[in-house]
């Protein structure tokens, strides 16, 4: 096969086979990326979570506000990306190539995802796992999509604040 059709075919498979395990690369934008990051509020030291970090825009825009960022990414590509784009804060940021379902997550004051409505319930029983295992509470930013019968703290556009 021509190399380069070969290269095209496995980059391909490697975004079209992630979408088996959670919701395909599509960036957040930097506007949303900072309101977003207003509206979770976290104060420089905490520790964020986000849950398929992608190319690792918002978790570079978190570490500059002096956040701690754990981001999970199942993509190679897209992982080996965040983790050269966060390697200024290498001190602060922390990126993790795998499934963010089956990993153990750290204790944190805040997550931020951009999911797809059908994992949101597991998504919230998740974090409702986690808070039982920590005594702060958690934040969550959800990008588009919301918590089925969770009522959100804050609202703006297509943001939407739960608190745990
Ligand atoms: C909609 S994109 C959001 C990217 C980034 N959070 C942003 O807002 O710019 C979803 C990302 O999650 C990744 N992803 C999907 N399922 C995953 C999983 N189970 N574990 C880790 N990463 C996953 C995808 O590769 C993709 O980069």
């Amino acid at each position: 096969m021509n190399p380069v059709v070969l290269t095209a075919t496995v980059i391909f498979f490697i975004f079209a086979f992630v979408i088996l395990f959670g919701a395909p690369y599509l960036p957040t934008m930097k506007k949303q990326s900072e309101e977003a990051l207003d509206m979770l509020a976290l104060k420089p030291g905490q520790t964020m979570l986000e849950l398929g970090c992608g190319d690792g825009r918002v978790a570079k825009a978190a570490a500059r506000r002096g956040l701690k960022v754990v981001g999970y990414e199942l993509n190679p590509i897209l992982a080996l990306i965040a983790w050269l784009q966060t390697l200024k804060y290498r001190g602060q940021v922390k990126i993790v190539w795998g499934n963010y379902w089956r990993q153990d997550w750290p204790d944190c004051d805040g997550i931020f995802v951009f999911l797809l409505d059908k994992y949101m319930k597991k998504l919230d029983k998740k974090i409702v796992q986690k808070k039982q295992q920590q005594a702060k509470p958690i934040r969550l930013l959800s990008y588009t999509f919301l918590v089925p019968g969770r009522k959100t703290s804050a609202q703006k556009g297509a943001l939407f604040l739960y608190k745990y």
